[in-house]
């Protein structure tokens, strides 16, 4: 095989790709991952997930010795924060899994190509690095895990300095005094969390009558609930209509969604948080005639081939969440079937969690969908108020509440929100996939003192009664 000849040319190397590149390489296939950043990791590691939850544990922490840790007993004096070596800290972190990710090439001898990469045709990519002239690589087969780009507003510029996305988000110079977040989603709640741990005042404006849509409501209305205990200004059903920013800040005009009187709000930033769109542009899809579906993303098979049988899409330019988790195991999947196995993900059982405090997290069905499909269910519901450990911890936020069928017990849903559900939601997820019924939750022995033990306990609330409540 020439050197520029490939079993398998991956576009993008987020978590998607770079997974999909590592999954294939250890199949035995020669592979190369087009990448346009100098760094592998894609949105998730370099301006995402990773330096987000950073952050989130870093003013976490900053947070609880200004506000929390007094009340166990544990008094700091001259507690100051230092940004700039917060977000050192966040880069250094970010640099080294990278790093970590280009070792990982190294080792499964996957050549990262920089550059753009385009389909020239079915068994062409050309790839345009930032500087120089473009060349082209061939391959068999090729997966495109371009991922997704930030959505904006119509007549709304995203500057990054003023009106920012994430990505300034991530980075600013300094605590804003009024941060103002359109969007009540799972960035503006995280990225608005980070600033107001580290005394920003904040602002959200959601169109939706309700904050992260698509996770059940009971959790959001709670969500929504502790929030504004700890002074997030939420403002729903309101929709901003315009963005007048000037060197120093913003002034922002914000309507009820149904139309009416506008208010003006003043702000030092505004945060873009209304959602993501798949980056699919200058891709040259139409050139090849790989078909997307009518919101630009690229529509796959179950096997995650395109219309053109030889090109795979994985992540966030196909359907479903735009969540890292999903592109990895859609990766891991592409790559199996390419090497002649049977790759296959579960797309019934994704969590979803939000990085807050307390976290959310969800996995499966809701009470709105179960609803709508007409599905008879029982809820089980249990707080941590009645939960020895968060007791504790003094973290007594949340519940947790188990969906399961009416007639099978079979579990439907797991709901969470609590200072630690990003973790516990790992066993709804295991349960679901093995199709537990509550009762096998409930009948499993749980370490004492855990927060899990409100799992078993929620579990036993869907078929029967709680023990501690
Ligand atoms: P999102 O879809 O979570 O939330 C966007 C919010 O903006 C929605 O509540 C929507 O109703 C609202 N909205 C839309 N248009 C609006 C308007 N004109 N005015 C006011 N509100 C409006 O999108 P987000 O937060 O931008 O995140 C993008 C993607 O990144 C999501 O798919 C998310 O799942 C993913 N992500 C996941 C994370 C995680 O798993 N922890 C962390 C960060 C992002």
């Amino acid at each position: 095989m020439s050197d520029d000849r490939y079993d398998l040319v991956v576009i993008g190397g987020g978590p998607g790709g770079y997974v999909a590149a590592i999954r294939a390489a250890q199949h035995g296939l020669k592979v190369a991952c087009v990448e346009k950043r100098a760094t592998l990791g894609g949105t998730c590691l370099n301006v995402g997930c990773i330096p987000s939850k950073a952050l989130l544990h870093a003013s976490e922490v900053y947070d609880s010795a200004l506000n929390h840790m007094a009340d166990l007993g544990v008094k700091a004096t001259g507690v100051k924060l230092d940004l700039k070596t917060m977000m050192g800290a966040k880069d250094k972190t970010v640099e080294d899994l990278t790093n970590g990710i280009a070792f990982l090439f190294k080792k499964n001898k996957i050549d990262h190509i920089e550059g753009t990469g385009s389909l020239k045709d079915k068994n062409t990519v050309s790839v345009k690095p930032s500087k120089g002239k473009a060349k082209t690589i061939t391959a068999d087969n090729i997966i495109i895990a371009t991922g997704s780009d930030v959505a904006s507003l119509p007549g709304i510029k995203i500057d990054e300095k003023v009106v920012v996305s994430s990505t300034g988000a991530l980075a600013l110079p300094k605590v804003p005094k009024h941060l103002l977040v359109i969007g009540g989603g799972v960035i503006g709640l995280e990225l608005g969390s980070v600033w107001k741990r580290l005394g920003a005042k904040v602002t959200v404006v959601e169109y939706l009558d309700r904050l992260i849509p698509g996770m059940d409501l009971d959790i959001a209305k709670n969500f929504a609930r502790i929030l504004k205990k700890q002074g997030f200004d939420i403002h729903l059903s309101s929709k901003v209509v315009g963005v007048k920013t000037s060197k120093t800040g913003a002034k922002v005009d914000v309507e009820p969604a149904k139309g009416g009187d506008a208010k003006t709000f003043d702000c030092d930033v505004v945060l873009m948080a209304v959602g993501r769109t798949p980056y699919t542009e200058g891709l040259g899809l139409d050139k090849v005639g790989v078909e997307t579906d009518d919101r630009g993303r690229i529509k796959v098979g179950a096997d995650f081939s395109s219309s053109v049988t030889n090109i795979y899409a994985i992540g966030d330019v196909i359907e479903g969440p735009m969540l890292a988790h999903k592109a990895e195991d859609e990766g891991v999947a592409a790559a199996d079937n390419i090497a002649g196995l049977t790759g296959h993900v579960n797309h019934d059982v994704i969590p979803g969690v939000i990085y807050t405090m307390p976290e959310v997290a969800c996995v499966g069905k809701n009470e709105e969908d179960l609803k709508e499909a007409g599905i008879a269910y029982n809820v089980g519901k249990f707080p941590f108020t009645a939960n020895s450990r968060a007791k504790a911890n003094h973290q007594t936020d949340g519940f947790v509440k188990v969906l399961a069928d009416k007639e099978t017990d079979r579990v439907l849903g797991v709901h969470i929100i609590g200072a630690d559900a990003g973790n516990m939601i790992a066993e709804a997820a295991l349960a679901m996939e093995f199709g537990a019924s509550s009762e096998d939750i409930a009948m499993t022995c749980h370490a004492h003192p855990t927060e899990t033990e409100a799992m078993k306990e929620a579990a036993m609330a869907a078929y029967a009664k709680p023990i501690h409540m």
